[in-house]
């Protein structure tokens, strides 16, 4: 069964394709290479065997999309992570943030809105903003975004919904609201590949580690935390990549239709102060650190319910924080080795 996975060759997109194998689907892969590196399809390559099939485009190209659809008629399902990211960047060029957010998924449900496909989206977490209420359940009130990032989260959500409710559409939709995916394949050849200066905690833990990076900057320690500092639920990606099998696997049921919402986290927090003891422990490296000011936007603590993931999805995370530390550190050290 053909899977396309946009954005495939992207961090959380790389692993979800060797899942997809693992669990015998056939993965094509669509990315723009703008936030990743072509020598990722040889990097899977190594783990599943052989070069998947791989189309370079820019979904905000609805000709190139159309294109696509034809190129590609017999996908059975689309996972879609295709889109820009990172926080900060998107406060500075909101327009950029809208107009590829929203202009790929608009041009990827529209090629293919005739057939009968599931169709599983990235959401994430950041569109509970701070939760009156932990862990955090699907049914909590979306708050309004922090960034135009997070605001192009919930208002695809809600451009999918009404796509369903008009009842126009063959598409069966999964959204997986993500919390925050760490760690890297236990083959360590692939893994987060952040351009310049990592924005997100691990991959900054791990280059501070590896001597790239002086220290780190543990941003506020007077948080209403048990050590100060904040709280997030931090999940192995791989962990993640096999939620996207299981949210396939939902929408492929008869009795699934239309749209659903999921948490995808451990449901448990750890603090940051707490995540660099257990890369410490896990890795036997000690890492150089000081206690900044709080950053602006950060929610103090999050975590999520994952019941409805568990009953649903049957789907559960089974891997820890030491095993997201330890296969992080070995992936910075592959990198660090073999350049690519
Ligand atoms: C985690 C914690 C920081 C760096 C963001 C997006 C979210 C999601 C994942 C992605 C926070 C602290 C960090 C550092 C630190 N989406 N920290 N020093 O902010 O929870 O979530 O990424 O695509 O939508 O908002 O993740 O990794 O940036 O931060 O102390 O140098 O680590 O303050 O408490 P965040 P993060």
């Amino acid at each position: 069964m053909k899977i396309l996975v946009t954005g495939g060759l992207g961090f959380i997109g790389s692993h979800t394709v060797v899942e997809l194998v693992n669990a015998g689907y056939e993965p094509v892969i669509v990315d723009d290479l703008s936030n990743s590196d072509p020598k990722i399809l040889d990097q899977l390559a190594k783990i599943i065997g052989y070069k998947p099939v791989f189309h370079k485009l820019d979904l905000c190209d609805e000709a190139g999309v159309k294109a696509l659809a034809v190129a590609e008629p017999d996908v059975q399902g689309i996972i879609h992570f295709a889109a820009f990211k990172a926080v900060g960047e998107s406060v500075a060029k909101p327009l950029k943030y809208y107009r590829n957010n929203f202009y790929s998924l608009i041009n990827l449900l529209e090629a293919y809105y005739s057939k009968p496909l599931n169709f599983v989206f990235s959401s994430s977490c950041t569109v509970y903003g701070q939760p009156a209420v932990l862990p955090v359940t699907e049914e909590a009130p979306v708050q309004p975004a922090q960034s135009p990032y997070g605001n192009t989260k919930q208002i695809a959500e809600e451009i999918l919904k009404d796509m369903i409710e008009s009842g126009t559409s063959s598409y069966k939709v999964v959204a997986l609201r993500y919390f925050n995916p760490v760690g890297a394949h236990e083959t360590a050849l692939i893994g987060e590949l952040p351009i310049g200066v990592p924005q997100n905690l691990v991959p900054f833990i791990t280059q501070t580690a590896i001597g790239k990076r002086e220290k780190i900057t543990v941003f506020g320690n007077d948080y209403n935390t048990p050590d100060g500092s904040c709280v997030r639920d931090y999940i192995h990606v791989v962990d993640l990549a096999k939620a996207h099998v299981a949210a396939l696997k939902l929408a492929e049921r008869e009795d699934y239709t239309g749209y659903d919402v999921f948490n995808i986290g451990t449901g448990e927090g750890s603090t940051v102060l707490g995540v660099i003891k257990a890369f410490e422990n896990a890795t036997g490296v000690k890492v150089n650190y000081q206690i900044g000011a709080r950053r602006a936007g950060d929610v103090e603590k999050v975590w999520g319910d994952v019941t409805k993931s568990t009953n649903k999805l049957g789907w559960k995370t089974e891997l820890g924080l030491e095993a997201m530390m330890s296969s992080a550190w070995e992936w910075e050290k592959y990198i660090a080795q073999n350049p690519l």
